[in-house]
Formats: structure tokens, C-alpha cells, sequence
């Protein structure tokens, strides 16, 4: 790789002079560090990054983003190489379901269809109806008929949030975001306090006494939107800290503060596993094309079909 240091002055120019090469799109989710957001073609939450992921003409899929999100992609565009900055970038809530654990669990309702959220492995979506992420799974549980008895994976606070809003009774599957699950009611509503007016705004895979707290709920992109649309001046923002970068460009004029954990502080709120790609692995993997994602064609086809339904339906 010396001879881009010659030639290129920055790591940006690096990038962007490897991306033209492989004729490659660099897609990010919000969670991101700013400086990766800042160099991605295209930034989103998970259902818009599958259909960009699904739609590019590029050759090669650079997903700065975790390991799940970077499998969508492969599975919706299986002819195109996709990789990944650091292929450790996984996800609590897809560790959390083990397919052998599911089939069992599957065994036990048979009557049920699975619905599962979008954070799981491409084993887990194989073994579902209908995938779903944060901004459809309303919409997608609402268009089943009524007595339809659902599982929902791996987000129990997601699940249990999704059947008070949709008025169901799903069977929830045990599983939990580490980053949502970190902040602390009793810190929010001290800094709710000294701050009056301030609107909290939560994703929903925060657990019920965060939400609860919460003047708006929504998926990543619904919050951005929410941010913009509201005449409020300040938030304090229960999801991921990292999506403040795009908060603060939108409305340079607002105030956006992390919602805190138990030490009042919010440093334990960045995803870990995002934290994982850096500039440099995304130098990297572009100049080496690796890690790259490889899954199994039998996978692929499995899997496509539950993440088509989604598509279709949303
Ligand atoms: P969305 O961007 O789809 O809201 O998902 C949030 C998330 O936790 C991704 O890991
Ligand atoms: Fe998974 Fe939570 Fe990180 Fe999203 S924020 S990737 S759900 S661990």
C-alpha cells in the first residue's frame, strides 16, 4: 500500500481514489463513526441500506456498518462482492438467537409464522416468513389477519413494544440490544429536569421505562425526521450517540444531548461492535477486497425469500 501514500495526501483521498478503482458504493449506517458518514455515498437505517444495497450498479459493496447488515446485502445482491471493514462487527441481538436454539423453538409453536427483526444472522432469516426492521414492522404486522399467531425474534423490547402498538400477542424471543438497554430512567429524567422542555426521543429497541419516558419513538431515519419536523429546540437522544452527526447537520441550530446510563455519563452507549470499522479498515479492505462476506447459495436463497416478503411489503 506505499504507493498510495505517494500519491494520496489523506486517508480520504486514499478511499476515494480505491473506490473508483473497484468501481465500488460505500454504504453506512447512522451508528457510524462522523468521519466514515462523512465519506459514504449513501447513509440509512436498515431498510433503506438493503434497497440501496439491492439497487447499486457497483461492483463491490463496501457496508460500514455490522456483520448482519453487510449478509443483507449479500443476500440481496448475491453476484456482487461485499465486504465488510471489520468482519468482527456483529450485533448482540443476533448472538442472542442461535438457529439450533430457534428450530427447537419453532418446534414448540407450529402454529405460529416467524416474524423476525432484521438484526439476526441469515441462519435465523432462513428459518422466517417475514423480516422486519424498526421503520415497517408495524406497518408488515398490521397487514397479517388478526388471529394470526406470530413469533417475533430476537428483540423482546422491540417485540413487546411492537405488541402494544399493534395490539397482538406475539411469543417473544429473549433477546436484547446492549446498547439500548444501557440507559438509565432515573439519569433521564434528572437531565429531563434540568433541561425542561427538551423532548426524549428513543429507538424502540430500548426497554419499556426508556420508552415510556419518550415524547416520540421511531427507527433511526423516523428520528431524523422527527428532529426536523418538531418545533422543539432541544432533544435528548435514547439510541446509538453516533447519529447525532446527522442530527447536528440537519439542524445546526438545535440541541441534540445523549440520553445517559447508570454513571450519568454516555460513553456506554456507542455500539461496540460498530466502533469496530475505522477509516483505516475501510482503506483496507477496499485496497485488499476482504473480509469479504460469503454465504452459502442453499443460505442465500433461503433467506432471500423472507427478506423479499419484507421488501414487497413495506
Ligand atoms: P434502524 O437503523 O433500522 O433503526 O436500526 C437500528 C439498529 O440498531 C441497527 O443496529
Ligand atoms: Fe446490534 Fe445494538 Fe449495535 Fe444495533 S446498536 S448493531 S442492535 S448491538
Amino acid at each position: 500500500m506505499e504507493y498510495l501514500k505517494n500519491q494520496h495526501s489523506s486517508i480520504e483521498e486514499e478511499i476515494l481514489f480505491l473506490k473508483k478503482k473497484r468501481n465500488a458504493v460505500i454504504l453506512s449506517h447512522f451508528y457510524q463513526d462522523e468521519e466514515i458518514q462523512d465519506i459514504a455515498d449513501f447513509i440509512g437505517d436498515s431498510l433503506d441500506l438493503s434497497k440501496k444495497a439491492q439497487a447499486t450498479n457497483a461492483d463491490v459493496i463496501v457496508f460500514c456498518g455490522v456483520k448482519f447488515m453487510a449478509e443483507v446485502a449479500k443476500i440481496l445482491s448475491p453476484n456482487k462482492t461485499v465486504i465488510l471493514p471489520d468482519i468482527r462487527a456483529g450485533c448482540s441481538l443476533e448472538e442472542s438467537c442461535k438457529a439450533d436454539d430457534f428450530i427447537d423453538f419453532k418446534k414448540h409453536h407450529p402454529d405460529h409464522i416467524v416474524l423476525s427483526y432484521i438484526n439476526c444472522s441469515a441462519e435465523i432469516k432462513a428459518l422466517s416468513d417475514i423480516i422486519v426492521t424498526s421503520s415497517n414492522a408495524a406497518k408488515i404486522i398490521e397487514s397479517l389477519p388478526k388471529k394470526q399467531k406470530i413469533i417475533f425474534a430476537p428483540d423482546k423490547h422491540l417485540g413487546s413494544y411492537l405488541n402494544k402498538i399493534t395490539k397482538r400477542e406475539m411469543l417473544l424471543w429473549n433477546g436484547t440490544c446492549i446498547v439500548h438497554e444501557t440507559f438509565s430512567e432515573k439519569e433521564l429524567i434528572k437531565l429531563k429536569i434540568r433541561n425542561e422542555g427538551a423532548e426524549v426521543i428513543a429507538h424502540p429497541e430500548c426497554p419499556e421505562n426508556i420508552l415510556n419516558r419518550s415524547d416520540f419513538i421511531g427507527s433511526t431515519s423516523a428520528l431524523l425526521k422527527y428532529i426536523s419536523s418538531s418545533k422543539n429546540k432541544k432533544f435528548i437522544v435514547a439510541t446509538e450517540p453516533h447519529i447525532i452527526h446527522q442530527m447536528k447537520k440537519n439542524e445546526p441550530t438545535k440541541t441534540f444531548m445523549v440520553a445517559p446510563g447508570n454513571d450519568g455519563s454516555c460513553s456506554c452507549s456507542n455500539c461496540p461492535y460498530m466502533e469496530l470499522n475505522t477509516l483505516e479498515k475501510l482503506r483496507d479492505c477496499l485496497a485488499s477486497l476482504s473480509p469479504q462476506i460469503n454465504i452459502d447459495r442453499e443460505l442465500i436463497l433461503k433467506a432471500k425469500k423472507p427478506l423479499n416478503e419484507m421488501l414487497k411489503l413495506s
